[in-house]
């Protein structure tokens, strides 16, 4: 069965093209960064606009480098949510006018759920397992029991990781987006020149959960002292230094998770398993981490085909009256 998958629930416009669930054949990211550089953050109107301007040559580049026609195309799969709505609502119509067009399925699929799925277009990765979202909008880690279900063991209590990577990059004006501009100064930094809290989020209700919002303060006024004393920390060392602590947050609780839950396998997905050292980290652990290609750890149409196969599969067809939604009310937290 041939995929078409639709992204635009941020600043990616991406489609992609995915055989029975797994077999790649083409993948398009049109991505929106220097629309939103000067604003050091996702301006949604300005999304969504751009979405509007870039989908129908997206969509035709991912069927044509598939080798494929449009009447080729045997289901349409799109996010719905979560996302920005305006932005969602651009693929979202997109698709389900394609589809009704070519007589096919649509299938509205949740964009988190299909962070978990893209490792699985790089090799089978067998259920039940744990899977860990460290991404822009979302924080999360969870029992994976298979393709659909998954229980929620850990969230954020605040602020995303990504969104912490993203707030310090514009305070200290490093660059957008803010992961990639730390994760590249970092790789010349000392992650020992500073020490910054881990928010204590250790007992009962919050074993598994993390909290961001405290961090970026923390660099902040740790590193002004610093300043006031006439020291002059270089802007490599911040962002190794900060790179470490949220980094090693995230660790910690999967470490934790790992042991209590005896779980062997771990996937990580969204934007933040694209970090250097997070990468390098978790092959050193005991646990088997399977971490997707840095293409799929990004939003992608890929990853939202690969799932929407299962969704057909199952009968999990939307209709034409299903609409967009900025959260999920299924990634809540829930305690364990
Ligand atoms: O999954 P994603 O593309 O979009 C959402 O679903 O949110 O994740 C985007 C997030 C941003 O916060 C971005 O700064 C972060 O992922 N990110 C990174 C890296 N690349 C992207 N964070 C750390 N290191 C990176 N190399
Ligand atoms: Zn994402």
């Amino acid at each position: 069965m041939r995929v078409l998958g639709i992204e635009s629930s941020c600043d990616e416009c991406s489609a992609a093209v995915v055989v029975d669930g797994r077999e790649v054949r083409s993948h398009v990211v049109a991505t929106q960064v220097d629309v939103h550089r000067p604003y050091y953050g996702v301006v949604p109107e300005l999304a969504s606009r751009t979405h509007t301007e870039r989908i129908v040559p997206v969509v035709e580049r991912a069927v044509s480098g598939a080798e494929m026609t449009f009447g080729d195309v045997d289901a349409v799969a799109v996010t719905n949510r979560p996302g920005l709505v305006g932005s969602l609502l651009v693929g979202l119509s997109y698709a389900k006018a394609l589809s009704y067009g070519l007589g096919v399925p649509f299938v509205a699929v949740n964009h988190v759920e299909a962070h978990l799925y893209a490792p699985q277009l790089e090799g089978a990765v067998p259920y039940p397992h744990l899977g860990v979202i460290i991404s822009g909008g979302h924080t999360l880690i969870g029992v994976v029991e298979d393709v659909f279900r998954m229980e929620v063991v850990g969230t954020t209590i605040d602020d995303a990781c990504g969104e912490a990577f993203d707030k310090v990059a514009k305070h200290y004006d490093f660059g957008f987006p803010g992961g990639k501009a730390i994760d590249d100064l970092a790789r010349n930094g000392e992650a020992d020149a500073f020490s910054f809290p881990d928010p204590s989020l250790h007992k009962g209700d919050h074993r598994y959960d993390v909290s961001y919002s405290g961090l970026k303060t923390a660099v902040v006024n740790q590193l002004d002292r610093f300043l006031r004393d006439g020291y002059e920390p270089t802007r490599e060392n911040i962002a190794a230094s900060f790179e470490r602590v949220a980094i090693d947050i995230i660790l910690r609780r999967i470490d934790r998770a790992v042991a209590d839950t005896g779980m062997r396998r771990v996937v990580v997905g969204g934007g933040v398993a694209a970090n250097t050292y997070l990468r390098r980290e978790l092959v050193r652990k005991k646990y088997e981490a399977f971490i997707p290609s840095l293409r799929l750890c990004t939003d992608n149409g890929a990853m939202i085909a690969g799932l929407g196969y299962h969704y057909v599969r199952h009968s999990r067809v939307s209709q034409l009256d299903e609409n967009a939604f900025s959260r999920v009310p299924e990634f809540r937290r829930r305690y364990p």
